[in-house]
């Protein structure tokens, strides 16, 4: 029997992205699987239905009716309610594990094997599966066009006849890989950009880039980064050493890109009011990390908030306003994942030795087994 893969129309707020594109139906098709997907799933990400039924696929008028028979299921986020599903079948997404105890709980009740793809690892074979770097990648780069939009100067110098137009100073914080990206955009925008970081891999990498690097000196960054390459929250003494060069640094900026993160706490605040009081009326400040409490003490999720003309932008899911491209990056990111859930003779069996498959089962068996999670 053919393996049934359902795609999701998504439910979530401000989620214009799909799970799967027109072109990796055909891949799934190739492989021997069947696809539905819920009509009108793709069309805020401008992939219509017909592009799908020409693939292939199947389409299904809502989502309990694509996944009520369906072995696979793939959604970018969470459903909002849980549609019909087999037992056993596989959820896929990013089903934001962390914070939300009950919704694991119901996987679990539910019958279903959760699969949350922000949790996979950092290791190189799992690279082509990676969705947080994915997705940050276009988050970096959609940051600083969201930015120069609102900013009512221009980024790059200009010498004309009626005068100079003077490049802007662009500051990003946390250089992981939205930040790396918010970099050279900014750069190739014509922008004097500088970065900073915790962990101090990343100066090599912003100087790379040809932006300059601003960091605390302190024998505690040497062990800022884990094995995983993830930065560690930093002690009371070096917050207000980094505070002291963030405020000192800020002040000169005219646009600031955040994207400084911890995997699985809040986001470390790293601008204060005070500082973006400091800054000269008309600054932009794009907070990336808002939807996990923001670096920004100012930043409000979904709102730019206006205080001494300087604008701070809390935009939701940045990945989304890029939709088509952070779609199909996504959706080639879960035909990966399922490759290595399969085996040889083509039935899906879960390796719980593999790495990849144990860092991000969250349920199974009416369980929630991961240890993260218990
Ligand atoms: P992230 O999204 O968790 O965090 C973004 C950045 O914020 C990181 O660079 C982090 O060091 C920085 N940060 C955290 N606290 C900070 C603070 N208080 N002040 C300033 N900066 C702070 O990280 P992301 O972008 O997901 O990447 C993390 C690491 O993973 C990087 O080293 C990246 O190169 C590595 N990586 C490795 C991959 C692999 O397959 N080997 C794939 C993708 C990323």
């Amino acid at each position: 029997m053919a393996i049934k893969i359902a795609v999701l129309k998504e439910t979530a707020e401000f989620e214009a992205r799909v799970a799967a594109t027109p072109e990796m139906v055909k891949k799934y098709l190739g492989k021997g699987f069947s696809v539905t997907i819920v009509s009108g799933a793709g069309t805020a990400a401008s992939y219509p239905d017909a592009d799908y039924e020409s693939a292939g696929a199947t389409l299904a008028s809502d989502n309990n009716k694509a996944a009520k028979d369906a072995d696979i299921i793939l959604c970018v986020q969470s459903p909002v309610s849980l549609p019909d599903m087999k037992k056993d079948a596989l959820l896929i997404g990013l089903l934001a594990p962390y914070g939300d105890k009950a919704r694991l709980e119901n996987y679990a009740k539910e019958n279903v094997t959760a699969i949350a793809m922000e949790l996979v690892p950092r290791i190189t074979r799992a690279q082509a599966m990676d969705v947080l770097s994915s997705q940050s990648n276009l988050a970096g780069y959609k940051a600083v066009l969201d930015a120069a939009a609102t900013y009512t100067k221009a980024f790059p110098m200009m010498m004309t006849a009626a005068g100079t137009v003077p490049p802007a100073r662009v500051f990003v914080m946390g250089a992981g890989v939205a930040g790396l990206q918010a970099i050279a955009t900014a750069k190739r925008l014509g922008a004097i950009v500088s970065a900073t970081d915790v962990r101090p891999a990343a100066k090599e990498q912003v100087q790379s880039l040809g932006a300059s690097f601003v960091m605390v000196e302190s024998d505690e960054v040497k062990q800022a980064e884990t094995a995983g390459g993830y930065a560690k929250e930093m002690s009371d003494d070096f917050k207000q050493k980094q505070a002291k060069l963030v405020a000192e640094t800020l002040v000169k900026q005219d646009i600031v890109i955040t994207t400084a993160l911890i995997p699985g706490r809040p986001a470390p605040k790293l601008i204060t009011e005070e500082m973006v009081r400091s800054m000269k009326p008309g600054s932009v400040i794009v907070d990336l990390a808002v939807e996990m409490g923001g670096n920004c003490a100012l930043s409000k999720a979904g709102e730019i908030v206006e205080v001494n003309g300087v604008k701070i932008m809390g935009l939701r899911n940045i990945p989304s306003r890029i939709a088509t491209d952070a779609s199909a990056l996504y959706a080639r990111n879960l035909l990966n994942l399922i490759g290595i859930l399969m085996n040889k003779e083509g039935a899906i069996e879960l390796n719980m030795e593999d790495d990849i498959v144990k860092s991000t089962v969250l349920t199974k068996d009416g369980q929630i087994i991961h240890p993260n999670f218990q």
